[in-house]
């Protein structure tokens, strides 16, 4: 297995570039590939379907490898590649830190099923916003007009069930809230969310620390299936910012992972480096791959203000490409957040690369 291995990494070749694929708005459009997607990835690959070009997905959207694996099926192609989910990447850390969340009571919302999700990361106490409200009695006063909500109230075999405590939910402190993707219910996560924040942890007690809150991004608009673009987390976080800020006498405190922050770009940078041999003759060295082995990442992305601005920040050596398949639709480049170069499409963006690179 071992000999098997080194000869396989001895075949590859170094690369001085890699690639950071955006998702929503440059692959897909909803569930429907884009922009020559397939071909453009399908050119990436080796025959055997692992990668010939080192490359990666740099999302903001997705929640799970399952989701991945969806999309693979869906765009009929099939391929070895790391995956960085950035969220999880970034969330996961958080176990580590002296807040101990593994042991301590966490909620979770947005669509889907963010505990499953956050129980997936690794938290051990976690309950979704919708269940740990549907405990506190007219919590929300306009529930009974949500025709749409088909879910029953949890009971306490559910408590069991989903890896939460099996304590007293109401005498419990909310450690942490978690805005794992595009909640659902605004109204009702905006109010809870602040009974939660506003009470330390403790919804119906009065004062207390606000606990922390985390976003898994900070997109203001997406390209979803829609025609136009579509609110993101970050109108999410405007409207709670908002409305805290005005029933709360200190603003709220948050952090926002996803692009752009610029960690995302490094992370992104440590994963394609995996891809690498760790010499110039194609030799693997036991010490693994060397620190800063490429002289250009591309990132192609549709949004100016995640994609190109996280890559601008990021700096060397990374080389933003912007597509007009998503958010951004304009002739010339953006004003604000200018990419290094303008195409119509992903697969105009991989035309180029290759070109250049070759
Ligand atoms: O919620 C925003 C998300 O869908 C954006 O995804 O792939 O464009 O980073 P992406
Ligand atoms: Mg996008």
């Amino acid at each position: 297995q071992n000999h098997l291995q080194s000869r396989d990494q001895q075949q590859l070749r170094r690369f001085s570039f890699g690639v950071a694929f955006d998702i929503d708005g440059v692959i897909l459009r909803g569930r429907v590939p884009i922009g020559g997607s397939p071909q453009a990835l399908r050119r990436l690959l080796g025959d055997s379907g692992s990668s010939k070009v080192p490359f990666v997905f740099l999302t903001n959207g997705f929640t799970r490898s399952l989701s991945f694996q969806k999309f693979a099926e869906e765009v009929y192609f099939w391929f070895e590649n790391p995956l960085l989910y950035t969220h999880q990447t970034e969330y996961s850390s958080l176990i580590n830190l002296p807040f101990r969340y593994e042991d301590q009571l966490i909620v979770a919302t947005g669509k889907g099923e963010p505990a499953l999700v956050m129980s997936e990361y690794g938290f051990k106490n976690v309950l979704s916003l919708e269940d740990y409200a549907s405990l506190f009695e007219n919590i929300d006063p306009v529930s009974q007009y949500k025709y749409w909500a088909t879910k029953k109230p949890m009971d306490r075999s559910d408590l069991s069930r989903n890896i939460v405590p099996t304590c007293d939910i109401h005498s419990k402190s909310v450690k942490a809230v978690f805005v794992v993707s595009d909640p659902v219910d605004w109204g009702s996560d905006i109010q809870v969310i602040c009974d939660i924040l506003r009470s330390g942890g403790i919804v119906g007690h009065k004062g207390g620390t606000q606990p922390p809150l985390y976003f898994a991004a900070d997109d203001l608009e997406y390209q979803a299936a829609f025609p136009s673009e579509r609110l993101g987390l970050g109108a999410f976080r405007i409207a709670l910012e908002s409305v805290f800020n005005r029933v709360h006498h200190s603003p709220l405190e948050y952090v926002s992972f996803g692009k752009p922050n610029p960690f995302v770009f490094k992370n992104a940078e440590s994963v394609l480096n995996q891809f690498q041999p760790a010499d110039e003759h194609g030799g693997f060295k036991e010490c693994g791959p060397v620190a800063h082995p490429f002289e250009t990442l591309y990132m192609i992305g549709d949004n100016p203000f995640v994609d190109v601005k996280g890559a601008r920040e990021a700096g060397q050596p990374w080389f933003s490409i912007l597509t007009r398949t998503g958010v951004f639709r304009g002739e010339h480049n953006h004003a604000e957040f200018p990419a290094d170069l303008v195409v119509d499409t992903v697969e105009d963006a991989v035309d180029y690369i290759l070109r250049k690179e070759s």
